[in-house]
């Protein structure tokens, strides 16, 4: 089949190993059935006849049949993949970028999908995963693991997470060694010409994930985190992919698709403004179209009302999953003055923010509040606008005016809660006049 597409294109055997980077050798051999061919080179095969995915789901079902056959441990570690995904085509294709990696460099792929609280980041890292896996990468298995965001408290700790690994992947308990290092050796040796995937999901920081990667380039690694990760460039090379809200017309689909098209179809304008209240945010999106669900009375117009104070969007809720929790985790992770600053921010009406404005609000120098700002752009507690601007989601302002509300206009329950005392004058004044606004 191979030497009929090659030959079909015109290529010769040099032709041809030119741009799979394989030896015509190795080609002759696996055209004449003297070699198995690795999934590695199926791709290349596809990519330089341009026929799909023919050659990769040929090789991968054969190395599938060959790992059998040596009771190989095969991890699936995915968590399911949503019935309603929707949009995301640029991203789901810049992360196909990280399976063309290892024809061109020995190092390893890892991607870094960061973005704010809820914007979609596990969604599309376990999307992507299963769509690969679909496609016959990755054969040698998938790992998922879940590195528990970024407060100190219960972020996982890497030992612990290599233990877990190293059990997953076969090695006997008695196997694993006691020391950091060395369970990191140990499973970068283990995945060592392997094909697997690794999903890093809420990774904390660069040092939490470095003793996590893979060595091999026959691997990939997708990490998720609310955090830009900075310093783990100098450790590895990534590419980051920021995930910002749904666009519009998304952000209605994701309702429609949990509501149901006849729900939906009652009120198609109802369900556009509660997209908008919802800020296009996917996780408020959600647990919009779930209190619809839910509640059977509600229509998208009646909720779309009822949500219609900024602060009433903070109460949205299903089950276990609290819109106000995923906003307090990655604030509960700040410093002290950011934690101070953001609150601030959260008193502004919607508008630009920048470090004057920031400076004379919080009653700081400037080099401060542009630390602040910088840190708070970091947590994706605020978005860049521009190289001077940065401006802050909707319903994470909500979520700052409440935090203000409750902490800086009462100091002792500031105070209670492990937070900045001190009131900062120009705020409360500020506070004091955009309330009565
Ligand atoms: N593109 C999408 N299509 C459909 N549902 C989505 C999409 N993106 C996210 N969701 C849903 O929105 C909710 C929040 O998404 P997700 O948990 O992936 O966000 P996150 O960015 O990983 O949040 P966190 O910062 O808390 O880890 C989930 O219920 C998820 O299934
Ligand atoms: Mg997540």
């Amino acid at each position: 089949m191979l030497r009929a597409h090659r030959t079909k294109s015109g290529l010769s055997l040099t032709q041809f190993a030119a741009r799979v980077h394989f030896n015509p050798g190795h080609i002759s051999k696996v055209e004449t059935g003297k070699r198995s061919p690795s999934v590695t080179f199926a791709k290349g095969c596809d990519r330089a006849l341009n026929v799909g995915n023919t050659f990769t789901a040929i090789a991968s079902a054969l190395e599938a049949a060959t790992r059998q056959q040596q009771g190989w441990v095969q991890p699936a570690q995915l968590p399911a993949a949503k019935r309603h995904f929707v949009g995301r085509h640029d991203d789901l294709h810049g992360l196909d970028g990280l399976l063309q990696g290892p024809e061109q460099t020995l190092a390893v792929p890892v991607a870094v999908i960061n973005g704010p609280p809820g914007v979609g980041k596990t969604a599309l890292a376990v999307q992507w995963a299963h769509r690969a896996a679909n496609d016959g990468h990755f054969p040698d298995g998938q790992l998922f693991v879940n590195l528990q965001g970024p407060e100190p408290d219960t972020s996982a700790a890497p030992f612990d997470v290599l233990e877990d690994l190293l059990r997953t992947v076969g090695v006997p308990p008695s196997r694993i060694p006691a020391e950091l290092d060395q369970r990191a050796a140990t499973f970068r040796s283990y995945l060592n010409g392997r094909e697997m995937l690794l999903v890093l999901d809420n990774a904390a920081d660069a040092q939490q994930i470095h003793p996590l990667l893979p060595g091999s380039p026959r691997c990939a690694v997708v990490v998720t985190s609310r955090s830009r990760l900075p310093g783990l460039m100098s450790l590895v090379d990534v590419a980051s992919l920021t995930l910002h809200e749904l666009c519009q017309p998304d952000a209605a689909k994701l309702i429609c698709a949990v509501i149901g098209k006849v729900r939906a179809d009652a009120n198609p304008g109802a369900v556009a403004v509660l997209a908008e209240r919802c800020g296009c945010l996917p996780l408020a999106l959600v647990l919009a179209a779930e209190r619809i669900v839910s509640h059977q009375h509600h229509s998208a117009e009646a909720l779309a009302t009822e949500l219609k104070p900024q602060q009433a969007r903070l109460s949205l809720a299903e089950g276990d999953v609290v819109l106000r929790d995923a906003f307090e985790t990655s604030y509960k992770a700040l410093d002290e003055q950011s934690a101070r600053v953001f609150r601030g921010l959260g008193l502004l009406p919607d508008q630009l923010i920048d470090v004057a404005g920031t400076a004379s609000i919080a009653g700081v120098p400037p080099e401060e509040a542009s630390l602040s700002l910088r840190n708070l752009a970091a947590a994706h507690l605020l978005a860049r606008h521009d190289e001077r601007h940065y401006r802050m989601h909707d319903l994470l302002r909500a979520y700052a005016a409440d935090l203000a509300r409750q902490l800086d206009g009462k100091p002792e329950r500031a105070k209670a809660n492990g937070c900045a005392a001190d009131p900062i004058p120009a705020l409360n004044s500020l506070a004091a006049t955009t309330l009565v606004a």
